[in-house]
């Protein structure tokens, strides 16, 4: 017999819940979001990037030795196979890093050792190997599309700091470490946003971690979804360069029906809690690098659209001046957003297939009724 509800689907599957999960929660409406329970402000405040991936993967906090044990696998990992060096060598000058990125992480399973292995140690191992290469890879493209060497990683230094040594080749004020790592923290996870959603749909026909990260950094590069950080600053360099004014610019981008990026969600109904650390960040990292201006114009933008369209800055919106103070390339703030996101879509992944089964929802079908006949070519 079949199950089908037959009640017209919303669009966008808006207030569908579609899963199950231990991993995290989010009120959209009181601004909440937690991993495994903990509230993003408090892990924000003290804990780590790698300490917050040992929450998302193992659910729950490390004792010290767990936490130093995880740092030395992910030190350990940080190693790319020069196949994986040759392709990033090989992209055309044009290739923007997040399409590299993707094409280069579907390229890491030719050289995972478990590659054939789709078993809860196996995809903890994946989790924590594909954390560390996709950091090295985002650096590692930069460089080389600079013309400029792949900086050696440093197994002592935080994830943050060696993403940085490795981007910049030069070891990070403790400042723009701690920045980074708070970064990734908060976008660490978010329950079944799109690329989420994609990658346990992947993951759950049995196929592998490295095809669901792959979906899933597909689904990010959207400017609906990860996108929509570089857009933003792609709009603050615009009103920069032409010296205009911010509220007008965007008053203009109103007036075409055009969205504004950064502003507006489908969960959250208030602020989001991710943008309330972004924005103190963003101004105080502007201000000790000697440029204000990125968060006074955001800030203008901010007031604006809330004060016209009710929508509030989303995380996508101050993490964009902030990577810009970070010394971070605009078209690298996408792939610097899958450097924090593999570590909830790993820990998707794995609780998707601690429990499987095939997600394979239907469609209302709004299609010519059935019977239509079929009408030989000559005759049509
Ligand atoms: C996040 C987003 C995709 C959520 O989309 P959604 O839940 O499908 O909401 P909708 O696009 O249907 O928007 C609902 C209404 O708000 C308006 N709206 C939503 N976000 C807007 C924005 N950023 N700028 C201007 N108007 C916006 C829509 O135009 C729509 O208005 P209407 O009802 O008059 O047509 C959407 O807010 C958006 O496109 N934001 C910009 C991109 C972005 O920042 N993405 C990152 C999300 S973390």
């Amino acid at each position: 017999m079949s199950s089908v509800n037959m009640s017209h689907a919303p669009k966008g599957l808006e207030g569908i819940v579609a899963t199950t999960s231990k991993i995290c929660f989010i009120d959209g409406d009181r601004g909440v979001l937690a991993y495994r329970g903990i509230d993003i402000h408090e892990l924000a405040d003290h804990s780590t990037f790698e300490e917050t991936c040992y929450l998302l993967w193992f659910g729950k906090l490390p004792t010290q030795s767990e936490l130093r044990q995880l740092h030395e696998q992910l030190a350990a990992e940080r190693i790319l196979d020069p196949g994986i060096i040759t392709l990033l060598r090989n992209a055309p000058r044009q290739a923007l890093p997040m399409d590299v990125l993707r094409t280069a992480v579907s390229a890491l399973s030719f050289y995972d050792p478990e590659d054939k292995k789709n078993d809860h140690d196996a995809n903890v191992h994946k989790a924590i190997r594909l954390t560390s290469q996709i950091a090295m890879i985002v650096a590692a493209y930069d460089r080389i599309r600079k013309g400029k060497p792949v900086v050696e990683p440093d197994r002592s230094l935080s994830h943050a700091a060696n993403f940085l040594l490795q981007l910049n080749a030069t070891r990070p004020s403790s400042t723009a470490e701690r920045a980074l790592d708070i970064a990734l923290i908060l976008h660490a996870d978010h329950e079944l946003n799109a690329s989420t959603f994609a990658a346990r749909v992947t993951a759950a026909t049995l196929s592998d971690m490295h095809s669901a990260i792959t979906s899933a950094i597909g689904a990010l590069k959207g400017p609906l979804h990860g996108g929509a950080n570089e857009a933003v600053f792609r709009i603050l360099e615009s009103i920069d360069g032409n010296g205009s004014d911010p509220v007008e610019y965007v008053k203009g981008m109103l007036a075409q029906k055009k969205k504004i990026p950064g502003f507006g969600h489908r969960v959250y109904h208030t602020e989001d809690p991710r943008a309330t650390h972004l924005r103190v960040m963003s101004r105080d990292l502007g201000q000790s690098n000697g440029q204000p201006q990125w968060y006074e114009m955001s800030r203008r933008i901010e007031e604006f659209v809330k004060a016209e369209k009710k929508l509030n800055a989303n995380v996508d919106f101050y993490s964009a001046s902030t990577y810009h103070t970070l010394g971070i390339d605009v078209d690298l703030f996408t792939p610097v957003f899958a450097v924090s996101r593999i570590s909830g879509w790993a820990a998707h992944v794995i609780e998707q297939l601690d429990d499987n089964r095939l997600i394979r929802p239907r469609a209302d079908y709004l299609g010519p009724e059935y019977p239509a006949r079929y009408v030989p070519i000559e005759q049509r």
